[in-house]
């Protein structure tokens, strides 16, 4: 997901000659910015602010040579692409088991300790294979009401704690998030029972966040370097890198290890049964489901806690929005619907999420390496060609949404006024969880834990901000600062 991944370039030129087609234009006549030998652009990317700013450098470059560009940063060849079009094209052409771009840290970090690992890293066959196991299990809608009750009660937790802030200054949003994060998913993963143990929440939860932060905070430092050169010098950035991996799996696997002892056995399959069980049930092997789990920690805390934060941070600055919820809450819970499941039909609360991926798109850049010459925008593409599609760019796009740079959350809502669906001209232009064969399969546990949270604290607490935040990428495209949330108790 991460922008800085390193991908050889050499292959790509033995290939791209080969794939050439009469209809077609040539891969070399692909729009590109010139560059020096060997580092390429990279002297404009330090010019224009460094990786951090990677996203506003790329935006500035469609606007120089069009939706479909090609441009070597480092040793990174890529062609960038922003326009909804293209990105269907590049889907159409992502094969069975589609490749994205992968980390090269962790590919480096996989091999140097020999650990096998989860979904995310796996490809081709074994890919296809647990992902067909997976994807029920994550992404049924029936998914979102499994967990929910499980959800609700994590959510209350964390509202409790926020009840007693000093000033109503919540002064740890992010950790508080995390936290949240992975609670819910131990629920979904383990089941309430153990997911909602204090002891073992006790246990494990605070040094888990702390790890996970860590690592975040290690990955984002590597993007500045080769990797591999870090790696061979053992520098600074390398090892920290190295450690917090080594912990943050280290915890996981305990927590994993914990949680699976505690877990009774089942003979049958149950609807309710959370991840590991029905794992359990298909006779998954033990050492398998926990490289699958732990992995899916490491995906799902640091993408769903920095989407909250910036969530909450529209939502501070726009309190006439927060007033929408509370007043779309109150009239769902005293209508004669079950308030059960309240928490689904608030559309200014599924709108706000929208609206906040699609200003602050987490994974700013889609990937994807092609596997089979195609044609994508007219232009020849050899196999191994890097496609990088700009979230961000599109997202922010007028063509594709009216007042593309306002956050305006009843846009989303198909069943507003007549006028809304009209600000957004093409939804394909958003894609904050990808798309695709591959796209994010913790989509739905994201979503519904997100939903919750701002179900349950809305109408409980107004939130105001004190400060401006800008997004940088940092891995991922997250806030430059920490962004100072207040709360005050609606009365
Ligand atoms: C707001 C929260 C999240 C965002 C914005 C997000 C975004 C993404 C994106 C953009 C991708 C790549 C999709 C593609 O290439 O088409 C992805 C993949 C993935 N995500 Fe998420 N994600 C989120 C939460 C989660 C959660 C909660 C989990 C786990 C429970 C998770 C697990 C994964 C995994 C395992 C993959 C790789 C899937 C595969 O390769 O088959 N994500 N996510």
């Amino acid at each position: 997901m991460a922008f800085y991944v390193r991908y050889p370039i050499g292959r790509i030129r033995m290939l791209e000659r080969r794939c050439y087609t009469a209809e077609s234009k040539p891969f070399d006549s692909i729009p590109s910015p010139k560059g020096l030998p060997l580092i390429g652009t990279l002297l404009d990317v330090i010019r224009a602010g460094g990786v951090s700013q990677i996203h506003r450098y790329i935006d500035e470059r469609h606007r120089q040579l069009g939706p479909i560009f090609r441009e070597k940063l480092g040793h990174v060849e890529a062609v960038w692409l922003a326009e909804p079009a293209l990105y269907q094209q590049v889907f159409q052409n992502e094969g069975a088991c589609p490749r994205p771009m992968l980390p090269e840290p962790w590919l480096i970090f996989n091999k140097k300790h020999s650990y096998k690992r989860g979904i995310f890293f796996m490809q081709d066959e074994e890919w296809l294979r647990y992902r067909k196991i997976l994807s029920p299990l994550l992404l049924k809608t029936a998914t979102l009401h499994r967990h929910a009750e499980s959800f609700n009660d994590v959510a209350d937790r964390l509202l409790d704690q926020w009840e007693h802030t000093e000033n109503g200054l919540i002064t740890n949003l992010e950790g508080d998030l995390y936290c949240y994060f992975v609670q819910g998913l131990m629920c979904a993963a383990f089941g309430r029972d153990i997911g909602l143990d204090q002891e073992i929440v006790k246990t494990y939860v605070p040094g888990m966040v702390q790890h996970l932060r860590n690592l975040f905070e290690g990955s984002a430092r590597l993007t500045l370097l080769p990797p591999n050169l870090a790696a061979k010098w053992n520098l600074d950035a390398w090892h920290c890198f190295e450690q917090s991996a080594l912990n943050a799996l280290q915890l996981a696997n305990q927590l994993t290890e914990t949680c699976l002892e505690k877990l009774p056995p089942k003979d049958h399959n149950n609807e309710d049964d959370c991840i590991v069980s029905s794992l359990r049930q298909q006779k998954m092997a033990k050492s398998n489901i926990q490289r699958i789990v732990v992995d899916l920690f490491l995906a799902a805390s640091d993408t769903t806690s920095h989407s909250t934060q910036w969530v909450l941070y529209l939502l501070a600055q726009h309190p006439e929005v927060q007033k929408k919820i509370v007043s779309e809450i109150e009239s769902v819970q005293s209508s004669n619907q079950k308030t059960g499941d309240g928490w689904q039909h608030i559309p200014t609360i599924k709108g706000s999420v929208k609206e906040a991926l699609r200003l602050y798109p987490v994974a700013t850049f889609l990937t994807r390496i092609i596997q089979d010459q195609c044609v994508i925008g007219g232009y020849n593409i050899p196999p191994e060609t890097l496609m990088l599609m700009s979230a961000f760019t599109t997202g922010r796009d007028e063509r594709y949404f009216r007042n593309a740079q306002n956050f305006m959350p009843e846009r989303w809502n198909r069943h507003g006024p007549s006028n809304s669906m009209d600000m957004v001209m093409d939804p394909f232009a958003s894609l904050p969880f990808g798309h695709g064969r591959r796209g994010c399969i913790g989509r739905r546990l994201a979503e519904s834990q997100m939903y919750i949270l701002l179900y349950k604290a809305i109408p409980r607490f107004s939130f105001q901000t004190d400060n401006k935040v800008e997004m940088i990428m940092r891995l991922l495209g997250t806030v430059d600062q920490p962004v100072q949330l207040r709360l005050q108790h609606r009365s």
